[in-house]
């Protein structure tokens, strides 16, 4: 008879068999090969399936004690699949398991995803292993209860850091380094011998770690692609309103080209410093992709275009080069956009581009005596996007990106 996740009890707190461990690693399983049987799948087909893939089964009493009990200065945020917390896994937990912080993401029951999307999850990410995706460290399955056990990003997520960092704006080099990293991540998935489609690229899913190095997370949407003469697979439209395909969104034909078309979106933000759907801004400004694409091939215009917190500071050489790749991915025919390796071949040459402005940072030492009294200290050779930029700087700066454009 078989267990289903439901009835799933662990029988020991922590074993040895909990560590799912095997020598061979045979033909990447599918989604489709475990729930394709008409019943659903059992704990020893999926661990049976991971077997090699080194993924830890947590009890829920377990990853209370890391969590503290779930407790809210745990609380780093909730998505669509439930609450996240921070973990800390000391040496002692597990035999052979380092001690580290960890995610813990929480399914909620009443939540838009479910049991479906948390298997995705375990299939996908306990076989597929890249630098650029998230690590699954592991995963709980208890009575009506489903966690997921990643390793910690200290630096969270990029919607965030793009568009919620109230101090510095990010430098242009990181902003080519996360496209680089994502694009790397893409093109490992695509180039799978069977392709997997991701089909949630948003700034939300890039998480970053202290480097600003990208893992991508949140595989539960993600599908096994065409195979052999297929074109394209047909599924349900899912996914996030201002990232997904028009072709997707049309007919739900769903090919590794609706990734890059979202990858485009999340380029196309880190160039301009705006989200793809912005409603407090002017109707024309709201949809960034209607509104920046038909300027993107214009060098004259892309300075319109640029995140203006950037203040100049970007090679124009290399902004024009990613514009145009983000303009190719936006292509509204999916032939015409490029593969996510092409992306990653012509983004990363332009990290080397050096001709990022060098301006002069201009530092007023401020007085207690009076006006007269003020120094003005001037520093040359400052490449680096600084905050607190005196007057004068910033007008300096923005006469520059006007001679620019
Ligand atoms: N491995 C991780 N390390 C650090 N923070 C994480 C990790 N995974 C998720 N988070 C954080 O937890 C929060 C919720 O993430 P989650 O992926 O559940 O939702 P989301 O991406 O915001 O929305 P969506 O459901 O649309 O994906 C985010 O702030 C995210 O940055
Ligand atoms: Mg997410």
């Amino acid at each position: 008879m078989k267990h289903f996740f439901g009835c799933f009890k662990p029988k020991k707190k922590s074993s040895k068999h909990d560590q799912v461990s095997k020598q061979h690693s045979p033909k990447r399983v599918s989604l489709s090969d475990l729930s394709g049987q008409g019943s659903p799948i059992s704990f020893n087909d999926l661990s049976n399936s991971l077997v090699g893939s080194s993924l830890h089964v947590f009890t829920l009493t377990e990853l209370k004690k890391i969590t503290n009990k779930f407790s809210l200065s745990n609380y780093l945020g909730e998505g669509g699949f439930g609450t996240v917390y921070k973990g800390f896994i000391d040496d002692k937990l597990r035999p052979g398991l380092e001690a580290q912080a960890v995610a813990v993401k929480n399914l909620d029951l009443a939540g838009p995803q479910g049991h479906k999307e948390w298997l995705a999850e375990i299939i996908f990410l306990g076989q597929l292993k890249h630098p650029h995706l998230v690590k699954l460290i592991g995963y709980c399955c208890e009575d009506e209860h489903r966690l997921l056990v990643y390793e910690y990003m200290d630096r969270g997520n990029l919607d965030k850091l793009l568009f919620k960092n109230c101090g510095a704006t990010l430098p242009w080099s990181t902003r080519l380094k996360i496209a680089i990293g994502a694009a790397k991540g893409l093109a490992f998935l695509h180039e799978e011998e069977k392709p997997v489609i991701y089909r949630d690229v948003k700034a939300s899913n890039i998480l970053l770690d202290a480097d600003y190095t990208v893992k991508l997370s949140d595989f539960g949407l993600a599908k096994d692609g065409p195979e052999g003469d297929e074109t394209h697979i047909t599924t349900r439209v899912m996914g996030t309103q201002g990232y997904a395909a028009p072709e997707y969104i049309m007919t739900g034909h769903l090919t590794t080209m609706s990734d890059v078309y979202s990858f485009g979106v999340v380029l196309l933000e880190l160039l301009a410093g705006r989200r793809s759907v912005d409603k407090s801004r002017q109707h024309r400004e709201q949809d960034l992709v209607k509104w920046a694409r038909p300027q993107l091939k214009d060098p004259h215009k892309l300075d319109r275009i640029m995140d203006q917190s950037l203040e100049g500071q970007y090679s124009a050489e290399g902004a024009k080069k990613a514009a145009l790749v983000a303009y190719q991915c936006l292509s509204h025919h999916s032939k015409c956009r490029p593969t996510m390796r092409t992306v990653v071949k012509t983004l990363e040459p332009l990290q080397y581009l050096n001709d990022i402005p060098i301006v002069p940072f201009v530092y007023v030492v401020p007085s207690e005596v009076g006006k007269e009294d003020k120094k003005e200290v001037q520093k040359k050779g400052c490449d680096q996007n600084q905050n607190g930029h005196t007057k004068n700087g910033l007008k300096h700066r923005r006469k520059l990106m006007a001679e620019r454009s």
